[in-house]
């Protein structure tokens, strides 16, 4: 009998490897090309990463209404949301509590129950299994069927329901359920902007889909930087002014710049009132722009008149699909008075996402290639310490 092993982090990059990440960031090397490009590294992250901590896996308004219901699947783990009765979201294991079959296949509306389309178990939106169709068979004597089987105690065999948590649109799980209260884990990115009225953010109702073909680290670490701003988004104008990467803790690793003009924003749209309404400050350059990379893969940017979401679908080593969502300042998230200037933005960000789809679909299609050739990667350390920061917290949270 072959014993499988488990593979660790240590089966991947080397002690010396970790030592060289280690470094201060201007001496550092970077991860190793495997762990984007092998797809038995994934299957560590899916095992070590996403299930541990708290990962974003849908908004709110997917599930808008009581008796909606969404299927998401999401770094190999399948859920569906839904939103009871009461108007809660409740998050579940895809997966029936007979024999495993997925239970919601498409979204629905007005739904009362979830029934499996297998034998047709039936659960409420608190996840109950409430009916067993049939299973006792046929009483040969009276022709009747019975949905009872002695034994079955449908008390016990409800959708198995995962942690959640719901926060600025997200809803974020915790599948292990061992991770800190959510409201702990959130914190930092509340302490680094307070003077910031979150509370004042209304969706808008507009989204965009697009996906990079490359590993959620990649496309996270192609939006952690501002290096690349020059060459690849020349629209958002010269240089950062004042630029700095961060890391708050185990939660999220940001980028914070103050420009010269600022072409994310827009000009007649409220922003944050602790501006006082002034887009640049007595030194002339913009509002200080905070982009959070909350790990794993939620990202909060915020802007002085909007603050976007996205939502990262780690889907397999190479392929990661994402989501945005766009959120405005009271009224003006949605009234007609500033429905140009809402899209404006929202195109602004489309352009610098099909900017950046390019580059990470060919840095993607390098690692395995660099690695064989015993090739690093090095950083900028004015520009890059918050990729590096990221590199290293990914690394954290394998070791833990
Ligand atoms: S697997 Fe769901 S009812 Fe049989
Ligand atoms: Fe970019």
């Amino acid at each position: 009998m072959t014993v499988m092993q488990e593979l660790s982090l240590d089966d991947f990059i080397s002690p010396a490897q970790v030592a060289c990440l280690r470094r201060p960031v201007a001496e550092a090397e970077g991860l190793p090309g495997r762990v984007y490009a092998d797809p038995a590294f994934f299957e560590l992250e899916r095992k070590k990463i996403f299930p541990r901590g708290w990962m974003a896996i849908a908004y709110e308004s997917d599930v808008a209404e009581p008796g909606d219901a969404v299927p998401v699947s999401i770094a190999g783990w399948d859920f569906i949301v839904a939103r009871n009765r009461q108007g809660d979201v409740k998050v579940f294991h895809n997966i029936c509590r007979h024999r495993s079959m997925t239970v919601l296949t498409e979204p629905c509306s007005k739904a009362q129950t979830l029934q499996c389309p297998w034998h047709g178990w039936t659960y409420d939106l608190n996840g109950r299994l409430i009916a067993t169709p049939d299973i006792g068979g046929v009483d040969e004597a009276s022709g009747k069927v019975s949905a009872e089987q002695p034994g079955i105690e449908k008390v016990a065999l409800g959708l198995r329901e995962v942690r959640s948590a719901t926060w600025m649109h997200f809803v974020f799980v915790n599948i292990d359920g061992k991770a800190e209260p959510f409201e702990d884990f959130i914190r930092p990115v509340h302490e680094r902007i307070p003077e910031h009225d979150l509370s004042l953010l209304r969706f808008s109702g507009l989204t965009t889909e697009a996906q990079f073909d490359g590993n959620w680290k990649l496309a996270i670490e192609t939006g952690c930087e501002d290096y690349h701003l020059p060459w690849v988004h020349p629209q958002i104008g010269p240089r950062s002014g004042v630029f700095r990467g961060e890391r708050g803790g185990n939660t999220y690793v940001s980028i914070a710049s103050r420009r010269e003009t600022e072409a994310l924003t827009g000009d007649t749209l409220p922003m944050f009132p602790h501006f006082d309404g002034e887009k640049v400050g007595d030194d002339g350059l913009s509002r200080e722009i905070v982009l959070f990379f909350i790990v794993p893969n939620a990202i909060v940017s915020v802007l002085d008149d909007h603050v976007v979401t996205n939502i990262y679908y780690p889907m397999a080593h190479d392929r990661t699909p994402t989501r945005r969502a766009f959120h405005f300042i009271g009224d003006a998230a949605t009234d007609d008075e500033h429905r140009a200037a809402r899209e404006a933005v929202r195109d602004s960000w489309i352009k610098v996402g099909e900017q950046d789809f390019p580059m990470v679909r060919e840095v993607q299609t390098k690692h395995a290639q660099r690695d064989e050739l015993g090739m690093e990667t090095r950083f900028s350390a004015y520009w890059e310490s918050a990729v590096h920061h990221f590199q290293n917290l990914v690394v954290d949270r394998l070791q833990a």
